[in-house]
Protein backbone atom coordinates (compact mmCIF):
# COMPACT_ATOMS: atom_id res chain seq x y z
CA UNK A 1 0.00 0.00 0.00
CA UNK A 2 2.97 2.73 -0.86
CA UNK A 3 0.18 5.09 -1.58
CA UNK A 4 -1.44 5.31 1.57
CA UNK A 5 -2.53 8.90 2.65
CA UNK A 6 -1.56 10.31 -1.17
CA UNK A 7 -4.90 11.65 -2.92
CA UNK A 8 -4.89 11.54 -6.56
CA UNK A 9 -7.01 12.80 -9.84
CA UNK A 10 -7.56 11.03 -13.00
CA UNK A 11 -9.09 12.69 -15.39
CA UNK A 12 -10.88 10.63 -18.23
CA UNK A 13 -11.70 7.56 -15.67
CA UNK A 14 -14.83 6.73 -16.30
CA UNK A 15 -13.76 4.02 -19.24
CA UNK A 16 -10.93 2.23 -20.74
CA UNK A 17 -7.18 3.27 -19.32
CA UNK A 18 -8.21 5.81 -17.32
CA UNK A 19 -10.60 3.99 -15.02
CA UNK A 20 -7.75 0.90 -14.79
CA UNK A 21 -5.06 3.69 -13.62
CA UNK A 22 -7.77 4.77 -10.89
CA UNK A 23 -8.64 1.60 -9.65
CA UNK A 24 -5.13 0.48 -9.71
CA UNK A 25 -4.31 3.89 -7.53
CA UNK A 26 -6.67 3.13 -5.25
CA UNK A 27 -5.34 -0.01 -4.87
CA UNK A 28 -2.15 0.53 -3.82
CA UNK A 29 -3.69 2.99 -1.04
CA UNK A 30 -4.64 6.36 -2.34
CA UNK A 31 -8.01 8.16 -2.62
CA UNK A 32 -8.55 8.66 -6.02
CA UNK A 33 -10.82 11.49 -7.04
CA UNK A 34 -12.27 11.10 -10.95
CA UNK A 35 -13.20 13.43 -13.34
CA UNK A 36 -15.01 12.75 -16.81
CA UNK A 37 -17.80 14.41 -18.97
CA UNK A 38 -19.56 11.08 -18.64
CA UNK A 39 -20.58 11.83 -15.16
CA UNK A 40 -22.80 8.47 -15.33
CA UNK A 41 -20.18 6.23 -16.35
CA UNK A 42 -17.58 7.75 -13.70
CA UNK A 43 -19.64 7.34 -10.54
CA UNK A 44 -19.33 3.62 -12.02
CA UNK A 45 -15.94 3.71 -11.25
CA UNK A 46 -16.19 5.91 -8.28
CA UNK A 47 -18.12 3.35 -6.87
CA UNK A 48 -16.19 0.55 -7.57
CA UNK A 49 -13.05 2.43 -5.62
CA UNK A 50 -15.49 3.12 -2.36
CA UNK A 51 -16.21 -1.02 -2.13
CA UNK A 52 -12.38 -1.42 -2.18
CA UNK A 53 -12.42 0.72 0.82
CA UNK A 54 -10.92 4.06 -0.24
CA UNK A 55 -12.31 7.49 -0.56
CA UNK A 56 -13.52 8.83 -4.19
CA UNK A 57 -15.60 11.61 -5.49
CA UNK A 58 -16.59 11.71 -9.24
CA UNK A 59 -16.77 14.69 -10.72
CA UNK A 60 -18.21 16.30 -13.74
CA UNK A 61 -15.64 18.50 -15.78
CA UNK A 62 -14.66 19.59 -19.63
CA UNK A 63 -11.05 19.49 -18.85
CA UNK A 64 -11.14 22.19 -22.28
CA UNK A 65 -12.77 24.35 -19.97
CA UNK A 66 -10.36 25.99 -17.50
CA UNK A 67 -12.79 27.43 -15.33
CA UNK A 68 -14.69 23.86 -15.01
CA UNK A 69 -11.14 22.46 -14.42
CA UNK A 70 -10.12 25.61 -11.70
CA UNK A 71 -13.52 24.54 -9.58
CA UNK A 72 -13.01 20.64 -10.00
CA UNK A 73 -9.68 20.64 -8.81
CA UNK A 74 -10.48 23.56 -5.71
CA UNK A 75 -13.71 20.87 -5.40
CA UNK A 76 -10.82 17.76 -4.58
CA UNK A 77 -8.92 19.36 -2.64
CA UNK A 78 -12.38 20.85 -0.22
CA UNK A 79 -13.51 17.65 -0.20
CA UNK A 80 -10.44 15.30 -0.12
CA UNK A 81 -7.80 17.06 1.57
CA UNK A 82 -5.04 17.68 -0.87
CA UNK A 83 -4.09 16.76 -4.38
CA UNK A 84 -1.01 14.86 -4.65
CA UNK A 85 -1.08 13.03 -8.04
CA UNK A 86 -2.41 14.18 -11.11
CA UNK A 87 -3.05 11.93 -14.05
CA UNK A 88 -4.02 13.63 -17.27
CA UNK A 89 -5.50 10.95 -19.02
CA UNK A 90 -8.60 12.24 -21.17
CA UNK A 91 -8.00 12.38 -24.55
CA UNK A 92 -9.70 12.29 -27.98
CA UNK A 93 -9.44 11.24 -31.75
CA UNK A 94 -10.85 13.05 -35.03
CA UNK A 95 -8.76 11.39 -37.02
CA UNK A 96 -8.22 12.31 -41.22
CA UNK A 97 -5.37 12.85 -43.89
CA UNK A 98 -4.01 16.39 -43.59
CA UNK A 99 -6.06 17.72 -46.52
CA UNK A 100 -9.20 15.97 -45.22
CA UNK A 101 -8.79 17.39 -41.79
CA UNK A 102 -11.74 20.04 -40.65
CA UNK A 103 -10.23 22.66 -38.62
CA UNK A 104 -12.68 22.32 -35.60
CA UNK A 105 -11.53 19.12 -35.44
CA UNK A 106 -7.79 20.11 -34.94
CA UNK A 107 -8.88 22.32 -32.46
CA UNK A 108 -11.20 20.06 -30.01
CA UNK A 109 -8.11 17.69 -30.65
CA UNK A 110 -6.00 20.09 -28.97
CA UNK A 111 -8.35 21.67 -26.82
CA UNK A 112 -9.09 18.24 -24.95
CA UNK A 113 -5.76 16.95 -25.32
CA UNK A 114 -2.83 19.42 -25.18
CA UNK A 115 -4.74 22.33 -23.31
CA UNK A 116 -6.68 19.88 -21.18
CA UNK A 117 -3.72 19.20 -19.48
CA UNK A 118 -2.04 22.37 -19.28
CA UNK A 119 -5.52 23.43 -17.83
CA UNK A 120 -5.65 20.37 -14.95
CA UNK A 121 -1.67 20.85 -14.33
CA UNK A 122 -2.04 24.58 -14.01
CA UNK A 123 -4.76 24.30 -11.12
CA UNK A 124 -2.82 21.06 -9.40
CA UNK A 125 0.35 23.06 -9.56
CA UNK A 126 -0.77 25.74 -7.82
CA UNK A 127 -1.86 22.67 -4.89
CA UNK A 128 1.34 20.94 -5.56
CA UNK A 129 4.38 23.69 -5.25
CA UNK A 130 2.64 25.25 -2.17
CA UNK A 131 2.86 22.02 -0.55
CA UNK A 132 6.44 21.16 -2.23
CA UNK A 133 6.00 17.86 -3.32
CA UNK A 134 3.70 15.87 -6.06
CA UNK A 135 3.63 14.16 -9.52
CA UNK A 136 1.98 14.88 -12.47
CA UNK A 137 1.85 11.82 -15.10
CA UNK A 138 0.89 12.46 -18.34
CA UNK A 139 -0.74 9.98 -20.90
CA UNK A 140 0.74 10.75 -23.92
CA UNK A 141 1.10 8.06 -26.96
CA UNK A 142 3.83 6.21 -28.97
CA UNK A 143 2.53 8.30 -32.15
CA UNK A 144 3.57 11.54 -30.40
CA UNK A 145 7.21 9.80 -30.66
CA UNK A 146 6.76 8.15 -34.14
CA UNK A 147 4.35 10.41 -36.04
CA UNK A 148 1.59 8.43 -37.94
CA UNK A 149 -0.36 9.48 -41.07
CA UNK A 150 -4.12 10.32 -40.54
CA UNK A 151 -3.67 11.93 -37.24
CA UNK A 152 -1.97 14.80 -37.05
CA UNK A 153 -4.19 16.86 -34.76
CA UNK A 154 -3.44 13.59 -32.14
CA UNK A 155 0.08 13.37 -32.93
CA UNK A 156 0.39 16.90 -32.60
CA UNK A 157 -1.38 16.92 -28.99
CA UNK A 158 0.45 14.24 -27.49
CA UNK A 159 3.95 15.20 -29.04
CA UNK A 160 2.81 18.52 -27.42
CA UNK A 161 2.41 16.66 -23.71
CA UNK A 162 5.78 15.58 -24.11
CA UNK A 163 7.11 19.03 -24.14
CA UNK A 164 4.77 20.34 -21.57
CA UNK A 165 5.67 17.42 -19.18
CA UNK A 166 9.07 17.85 -19.50
CA UNK A 167 8.50 21.93 -18.89
CA UNK A 168 7.01 21.11 -16.18
CA UNK A 169 9.37 18.72 -14.81
CA UNK A 170 12.05 21.84 -15.31
CA UNK A 171 10.29 24.38 -13.34
CA UNK A 172 8.86 22.62 -10.52
CA UNK A 173 11.78 20.56 -9.60
CA UNK A 174 13.06 23.01 -7.15
CA UNK A 175 9.56 22.72 -5.41
CA UNK A 176 9.87 18.88 -5.41
CA UNK A 177 7.44 18.11 -7.96
CA UNK A 178 7.77 15.66 -10.81
CA UNK A 179 6.35 15.29 -14.19
CA UNK A 180 6.59 12.24 -16.69
CA UNK A 181 4.74 11.13 -19.39
CA UNK A 182 3.53 7.78 -20.11
CA UNK A 183 3.16 6.65 -23.73
CA UNK A 184 1.10 3.62 -24.91
CA UNK A 185 1.48 2.17 -28.04
CA UNK A 186 -2.10 0.29 -29.12
CA UNK A 187 -4.65 -0.56 -26.23
CA UNK A 188 -7.83 -2.56 -25.97
CA UNK A 189 -9.89 -0.14 -25.57
CA UNK A 190 -12.88 1.89 -26.93
CA UNK A 191 -10.47 3.88 -28.77
CA UNK A 192 -9.10 1.48 -30.65
CA UNK A 193 -12.18 -1.03 -31.17
CA UNK A 194 -13.22 1.73 -33.08
CA UNK A 195 -10.54 0.71 -35.79
CA UNK A 196 -11.86 -2.50 -38.34
CA UNK A 197 -10.52 -5.61 -37.58
CA UNK A 198 -8.03 -5.94 -40.48
CA UNK A 199 -6.47 -2.46 -38.92
CA UNK A 200 -6.10 -3.94 -35.25
CA UNK A 201 -4.94 -7.72 -37.14
CA UNK A 202 -2.56 -5.45 -38.91
CA UNK A 203 -1.05 -3.25 -35.56
CA UNK A 204 -0.46 -6.46 -33.79
CA UNK A 205 1.73 -8.16 -36.25
CA UNK A 206 3.48 -4.79 -36.13
CA UNK A 207 3.97 -5.67 -32.24
CA UNK A 208 6.72 -8.09 -31.09
CA UNK A 209 5.22 -9.07 -28.18
CA UNK A 210 2.31 -9.71 -30.87
CA UNK A 211 -0.67 -8.50 -28.89
CA UNK A 212 -2.12 -4.94 -28.68
CA UNK A 213 -1.73 -3.92 -24.62
CA UNK A 214 -4.24 -3.74 -21.90
CA UNK A 215 -5.77 -0.76 -20.19
CA UNK A 216 -4.01 -2.45 -17.01
CA UNK A 217 -0.59 -2.80 -18.89
CA UNK A 218 -0.72 1.28 -18.76
CA UNK A 219 -1.83 1.42 -15.39
CA UNK A 220 0.84 -0.49 -14.28
CA UNK A 221 3.44 1.79 -15.55
CA UNK A 222 1.38 4.68 -13.96
CA UNK A 223 1.37 3.44 -10.39
CA UNK A 224 4.80 2.95 -10.47
CA UNK A 225 5.67 6.72 -11.47
CA UNK A 226 3.35 7.85 -8.72
CA UNK A 227 4.99 5.58 -6.18
CA UNK A 228 7.67 6.11 -3.54
CA UNK A 229 9.89 4.12 -6.36
CA UNK A 230 10.25 6.77 -8.69
CA UNK A 231 10.66 9.89 -6.80
CA UNK A 232 14.24 10.56 -8.55
CA UNK A 233 12.44 10.34 -12.01
CA UNK A 234 11.60 13.26 -13.87
CA UNK A 235 10.73 14.36 -17.22
CA UNK A 236 11.04 10.92 -18.65
CA UNK A 237 8.71 9.24 -21.23
CA UNK A 238 8.03 5.74 -20.11
CA UNK A 239 7.06 4.19 -23.34
CA UNK A 240 4.25 0.94 -23.06
CA UNK A 241 3.45 -0.33 -26.53
CA UNK A 242 4.57 -4.16 -26.66
CA UNK A 243 7.96 -3.04 -28.10
CA UNK A 244 6.62 -1.57 -31.41
CA UNK A 245 8.67 1.59 -30.84
CA UNK A 246 11.87 1.79 -29.59
P1 LIG B 1 -11.49 6.15 -24.09
O1 LIG B 1 -12.15 6.87 -25.20
O2 LIG B 1 -11.89 4.75 -23.78
O3 LIG B 1 -11.66 7.03 -22.74
C1 LIG B 1 -11.41 8.41 -22.71
C2 LIG B 1 -12.19 9.02 -21.56
O4 LIG B 1 -11.96 10.43 -21.56
C3 LIG B 1 -13.71 8.82 -21.70
O5 LIG B 1 -14.26 8.41 -20.46
C4 LIG B 1 -14.21 10.19 -22.09
O6 LIG B 1 -15.54 10.46 -21.66
C5 LIG B 1 -13.20 11.09 -21.40
N1 LIG B 1 -13.14 12.42 -21.99
C6 LIG B 1 -13.15 12.73 -23.32
N2 LIG B 1 -13.12 14.06 -23.49
C7 LIG B 1 -13.09 14.61 -22.25
C8 LIG B 1 -13.04 15.94 -21.78
N3 LIG B 1 -13.06 16.99 -22.62
N4 LIG B 1 -12.99 16.16 -20.43
C9 LIG B 1 -13.01 15.12 -19.57
N5 LIG B 1 -13.05 13.83 -19.97
C10 LIG B 1 -13.09 13.58 -21.30
O7 LIG B 1 -9.93 6.27 -24.38
P2 LIG B 1 -8.69 5.40 -23.85
O8 LIG B 1 -8.29 4.49 -24.94
O9 LIG B 1 -8.94 4.87 -22.51
O10 LIG B 1 -7.58 6.56 -23.80
C11 LIG B 1 -7.17 7.19 -22.61
C12 LIG B 1 -5.94 8.02 -22.90
O11 LIG B 1 -4.91 7.17 -23.40
C13 LIG B 1 -6.16 9.10 -23.96
O12 LIG B 1 -5.43 10.26 -23.62
C14 LIG B 1 -5.57 8.46 -25.21
O13 LIG B 1 -5.15 9.43 -26.13
C15 LIG B 1 -4.42 7.70 -24.61
N6 LIG B 1 -3.95 6.62 -25.47
C16 LIG B 1 -4.76 5.58 -25.82
C17 LIG B 1 -4.29 4.58 -26.64
C18 LIG B 1 -5.13 3.43 -27.06
O14 LIG B 1 -4.65 2.65 -27.90
N7 LIG B 1 -6.33 3.25 -26.55
C19 LIG B 1 -2.91 4.61 -27.13
C20 LIG B 1 -2.14 5.73 -26.70
C21 LIG B 1 -2.66 6.69 -25.89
Amino acid sequence: MSLTGKIALVTGAAQGIGRDIALGLAADGADVAICDVNLEAAQKTASDIAAGGRKTLALKANVAASAEVTAMIDQVVEKLGRIDILVNNAGITRDGLILRMKEEDWDLVLDINLKGSFNCAKSALKYLSKQRGGTIINIASIVGAMGNAGQANYVASKAGLIGLTKTIAREYANRGVTSNAVAPGFIDTAMTQALSENVRADLAKQIPLGRLGSPGDVANAVRFLASPAATYITGQVLHVNGGMYM
